[in-house]
């Protein structure tokens, strides 16, 4: 499977949300990734759904969101009426896990399962027949602008082996200080979709920024 980018809209200049979307897509991302906390489950507080009601209908790629929060399965429908085309909470923050999978599958949607860095992998084992994407966390989720946690490359392999002895159709994705350099070092372990922040919205080049991460 190719490797795919994620542009984390945490980074970019609010005060020009529709430019920095249409840039981002010019520059050949492949999905908008939307970071959604809650001051519970991460200290932070980014953006919600009054947010993404505005700028969902300009976006023209698959918005993937990124749900930091507690209970997520509360939130599912009005993400999924929002227009995402997927959705990724994480384990720790749901009751049931099941319940939340089955939730977001009811609604058409790819099903992300994702863990904290100090989560081991096995937790989510029992799950990932069920879902299309890993999401293994290489900072401790709240903030952009982070520097990777090289630890959770053991983390990226563990997974990436278990899928691929099964010949599972999931992908990894990971997100968290990914920049160029450490873009090579995630790819090498297993990682296939790339979410960046800071390194794609900071570049002076966002094309070749993209192009650094996907190659
Ligand atoms: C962090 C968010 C990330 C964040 C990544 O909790 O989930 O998506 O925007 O930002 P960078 O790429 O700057 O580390
Ligand atoms: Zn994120």
């Amino acid at each position: 499977m190719e490797n795919l980018v994620s542009a984390s809209l945490l980074a970019c200049n609010f005060a020009e949300l529709e430019s920095e979307v249409k840039k981002a897509e010019n520059s050949g991302v492949d999905w908008i990734h939307y970071d959604v906390m809650d001051g519970v489950f991460v200290r932070n507080i980014s953006f919600g759904e009054p947010v993404l009601k505005s700028i969902s209908p300009i976006i023209n790629l698959p918005i993937d969101a990124h749900l930091m929060i507690t209970d997520p399965i509360r939130y599912i429908d009005n993400y999924a009426d929002l227009g995402v085309n997927g959705v990724t909470f994480h384990y720790e923050a749901a009751s049931d896990t099941q319940a939340v999978i089955d939730k977001i599958r009811s609604r058409g949607l790819k099903v992300g399962l994702s863990i904290k860095p100090a989560t081991p992998v096995k937790s989510i084992l029992p799950y990932i027949h069920e879902i299309d994407m890993v999401l293994i966390m290489t900072v401790e989720p709240g903030f952009g602008g982070q520097v990777f946690l090289p630890e959770t490359l053991d983390k990226i392999r563990e997974v990436r082996d278990y899928i691929d002895s099964r010949s599972l159709n999931v992908r990894v994705q990971v997100d968290g200080g990914i920049n160029g350099e450490t873009a090579k070092l995630v790819k090498k372990a297993g990682a296939d979709v790339l979410v960046s922040g800071s390194y794609i919205f900071g570049a002076d080049d966002m094309e070749s920024a993209v192009e650094a991460l996907r190659n």
